[in-house]
């Protein structure tokens, strides 16, 4: 029979509270899933009282802030802290996105914050992304070319051919797309997801590349490509306010092309 219920084990437990410094005025609250699994206790959510006037103004800052002064046991990812990394992607009240570009004051309210969904989680906020990544390195993003390379120059593109990169180049692999798509929750194993064929449709778009058609023939396949049912979660969270959705709607024109041609 069909098992609906969490395992004992899995199942988030009220963790502990941190209450505000002394003399704090201007307070947010700020709860977080923490689980270690060195500990072989359940997941649970630790509330913190932050004093936002001792705290920088983006919700990244809240973390690291608990990080720095509250619980040092505290982990997740970060680097650039201005969106450009893609690394500090997480789930803030129900929503996927980058913590390093979403101000506290967006927010009304407590700010709950949880590991990307639907991944395995290696600790507190950090999701596993080798099952991601390796699908990633499947599309071989980069270029692929046949003809010998010219011997005075690079390769080069003309303005017009690089402004088809525009809304595809600047994804920065977080994830957020992905994690968000009901499609890939149920399929991961074999369905690309929206980040991945948003960079592959980077690829196919490329007027330097010369491996479309190969590149169309490892996506013409039931699962790779065709369980996107345009549900568009993916679309309406991408933090870079990019539209995979839209990438993965045009290598289904190209296939169309393809077969019609
Ligand atoms: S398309 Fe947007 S949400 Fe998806 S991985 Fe790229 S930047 Fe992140
Ligand atoms: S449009 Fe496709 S890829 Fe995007 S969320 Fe929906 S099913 Fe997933
Ligand atoms: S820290 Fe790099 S995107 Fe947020």
């Amino acid at each position: 029979m069909v098992e609906f219920t969490l395992p004992k084990n899995s199942v988030v437990q009220k963790g502990k509270n941190f209450p505000a410094e002394k003399g704090a005025t201007r307070l947010k609250q700020v709860e977080v899933y923490r689980w270690n699994p060195d500990s072989g206790e359940n997941p649970r959510i630790d509330t913190y009282q932050i004093d936002l006037d001792q705290c920088g103004p983006m919700v990244l800052d809240l973390i690291v802030k608990i990080k720095d002064e509250i619980d040092s046991s505290l982990t997740f990812r970060r680097s650039c802290r201005e969106g450009v990394c893609g690394s500090c992607a997480m789930n803030v009240n129900g929503k996927n996105t980058l913590a390093c570009i979403n101000a506290i004051d967006e927010y009304k309210g407590a700010i709950k914050i949880f590991p990307l969904p639907h991944m395995d989680v290696i600790k507190d906020l950090v999701a596993d992304m080798t099952h991601f990544y390796a699908q990633y390195a499947s599309i071989q993003p980069w270029i692929e070319t046949q003809s010998p390379a010219p011997s005075d120059t690079e390769r080069l593109q003309s303005p017009e051919e690089r402004k088809q990169l525009d809304g595809l180049y600047e994804c920065v692999l977080c994830a957020c797309c992905s994690t968000s798509c009901p499609s890939y929750w149920w399929n991961s194993e074999r369905y690309l997801g929206p980040a991945v064929l948003l960079q592959a449709y980077r690829w196919l778009n490329d007027s330097r590349d010369e491996h479309t058609g190969e590149r169309l023939d490892e996506l013409e396949d039931p699962f790779k490509l065709f369980r996107c049912h345009t549900i568009m979660n993916c679309t309406d969270t991408c933090p870079k306010g990019l539209n995979p959705a839209k990438a993965i709607g045009e290598i289904k024109k190209m296939l169309l092309v393809r077969e019609e041609g």
